[in-house]
């Protein structure tokens, strides 16, 4: 690409990245900063972490270096240190149901859509547009790749994410993880749309 609004540069990840992309996707999903609250399941991932970002780097390196199908790893920079990704998203393409959650009766036809997964910001560059930007270059990506249409899962507890993705224009398409909500209560996993 690379595209540079406002102060931060979106370009397409290389291995070089891998190790940066490794931090920012284990802070982001595994690191709970809640420290009192969650001080046992802090302490434990802690322990952990080391193991979790080795997993998170091979699976990484093996999306990397699969050269067959669509994918792409785009990451965002600041000038103060170009090579240091300071946030990522990934985008595959992946089977998703096409008829929304509304025409359930209709069937569940599946077909395989771009789909944006593992979009994550540093904590410390939260809140300044970098999500924004890398999702708005997720869609240039995909427009290139001959779609118009860009798809995602969020869970349902996920407020800021939901908020984002409110904000530039994703729909809820359906619903899943229904039978962990209704025995486990655990949240609902929401696939969003947009259509572009
Ligand atoms: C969700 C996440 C990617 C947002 O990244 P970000 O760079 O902070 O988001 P942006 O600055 O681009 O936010 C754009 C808009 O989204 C909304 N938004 C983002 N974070 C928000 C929050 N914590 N609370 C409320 N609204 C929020 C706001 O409307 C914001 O615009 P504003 O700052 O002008 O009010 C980031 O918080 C993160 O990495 N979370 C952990 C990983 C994660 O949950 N990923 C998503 C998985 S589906």
């Amino acid at each position: 690409m690379p595209s540079s609004s406002s102060s931060f540069t979106i370009r397409h990840a290389s291995s070089r990245d891998v190790g940066h992309v490794s931090d920012i996707l284990t802070e982001s999903f595994y690191r709970n900063s809640d420290y009192q609250v969650n001080f046992l399941q802090r302490c434990f991932t802690d322990l952990v972490y080391p193991l979790l970002r080795y997993g998170i780097m091979l699976d990484l390196g093996s999306r990397f270096d699969d050269k067959s199908s669509c994918y792409a790893c785009l990451v965002a920079t600041h000038p103060t240190n170009k090579f240091q990704a300071i946030a990522s998203l990934e985008i595959c393409m992946r089977y998703v149901p096409v008829k929304p959650y509304r025409e359930f009766w209709l069937g569940r036809d599946m077909q395989q859509y771009p789909y944006v997964f593992n979009l994550a910001v540093h904590p410390q560059w939260r809140r300044r547009g970098v999500a924004k930007q890398l999702l708005l270059a997720a869609e240039k990506t995909v427009k290139q790749w001959g779609f118009s249409r860009l798809y995602m899962h969020v869970l349902e507890d996920n407020q800021p994410a939901r908020s984002l993705y409110e904000r530039i224009d994703y729909r809820l398409h359906s619903q899943e993880g229904m039978v962990n909500y209704w025995l486990l209560g655990r949240p609902k996993k929401l696939l969003l749309l947009k259509k572009f």
